[in-house]
């Protein structure tokens, strides 16, 4: 039988993002609209073991749809990761009332979530990271964003490498992932990106392209290099060194994780937001909220986190086409 939840817990955890807090804002109205109580949990994993928990009515959550961050905060908890605090942490949500709690985070943070749930408090994860590399979904709350901002960025970065007539190779963020590079790649219309999941590590090649761009008459060349790959400034100083064009890197760092939230992370995030309690209020656990082949949909934790994702082929050998 399905277990009846009536107080909520939410929190962030890892790397924020934006959309976060248009999530947490979905999470408490829809509770709330079902007659539930709703607890914020502060710093992740790290507050539920500090017990910094506050209650949440419909008025704290006001004004935050248009904010970058998460209300909330976030952090890394290594605590968390053991049996001890794991068990700490569920009896923690006993004494709280904390019946049901909605995690919005990463693959990392679903782990945790999944460890929560054997303990018996129900928990439903929201995938939330930048990065895009959560398996089971298509979109992750604070990609959009992300690159949209990496996007302006980068466009200010290509103005004046062509002024220049330079080469510049621009490091993205996304951990071990090539999404946002890749995206990037494509909305800026860079001459190469270097993706963890494709790079052979044949810079001769490239180097190779750069001076046969220019002979063909090219004023700039823009690298956009994932930070799974990383060392941009001594790629840099060796690509000036073999080609003679002076060549300069950019790390756009978090910056990318900040900002206001695009209409679609707003929109997805709200979404996914209420689905989350849509689910507790069901008696559902151990479930991630995903949004695959253009639908909202909900997989048991453990499928998700054992799911595999690649870069699309098809994106990545028209990303390389275009710029021949
Ligand atoms: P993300 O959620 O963005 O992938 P992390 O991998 O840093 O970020 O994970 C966030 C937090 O989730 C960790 O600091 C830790 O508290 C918790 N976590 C990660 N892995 C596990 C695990 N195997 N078991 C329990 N908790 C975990
Ligand atoms: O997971 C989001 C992310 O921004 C990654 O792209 C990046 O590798 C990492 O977090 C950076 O983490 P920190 O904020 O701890 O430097």
């Amino acid at each position: 039988m399905a277990k009846e939840v009536k107080t909520i817990g939410v929190l962030t955890s890892g790397g924020d993002a934006p959309g976060m807090n248009a999530a947490i804002r979905a999470v408490v109205r829809t509770a709330i609209n079902k007659g539930l109580k709703v607890k914020g949990i502060m710093r992740g994993y790290a507050g539920l073991l500090q017990e910094e928990i506050v209650d949440m009515e419909s008025t704290s959550v006001a004004d935050i749809i248009h904010r970058g961050g998460t209300i909330l905060y976030t952090a890394r908890c290594q605590e968390f990761v053991t049996a001890e605090g794991q068990k700490k942490g569920a009896e923690i949500c006993r004494k709280h009332g904390i019946d049901g709690i909605v995690v919005i985070g990463g693959d990392g943070s679903f782990r945790g979530a999944g460890k929560l749930s054997a303990l018996g408090i129900n928990t439903i994860g929201l995938p939330g990271t930048i990065d895009l590399d959560i398996a089971c979904t298509d979109y992750t709350i604070g990609f959009d964003t992300a690159v949209n901002t990496a996007m302006e960025a980068i466009d200010k970065v290509r103005d004046t490498s062509t002024s220049h007539e330079r080469c510049s190779v621009i490091e993205v963020m996304g951990r071990n992932a090539g999404y946002i590079a890749l995206w990037c790649g494509i909305a800026n219309g860079a001459e190469d990106i270097l993706l963890p999941e494709r790079y052979d590590g044949n810079e001769q090649a490239l180097i190779n392209r750069i001076i046969e761009n220019r002979k063909r008459g090219k004023r700039h060349h823009i690298i956009i290099n994932a930070e799974g790959i990383g060392h941009s400034a001594s790629m840099a100083k060796r690509i000036e060194a073999a080609t003679g064009i002076e060549t300069r890197a950019t790390i756009l760092g978090h910056m990318q994780r900040g900002g206001t939230p695009t209409c679609k992370d707003r929109v997805y995030a709200s979404i996914m937001g209420a689905k989350a309690v849509e689910l507790l209020a069901e008696g559902k656990s151990n479930r991630v909220v995903a949004y695959k082949h253009g639908e909202y949909v909900d997989f048991d934790i453990q499928e998700a986190l054992n799911m595999k994702k690649d870069i699309d082929e098809s994106q990545y050998m028209i990303s390389k086409m275009l710029v021949r």
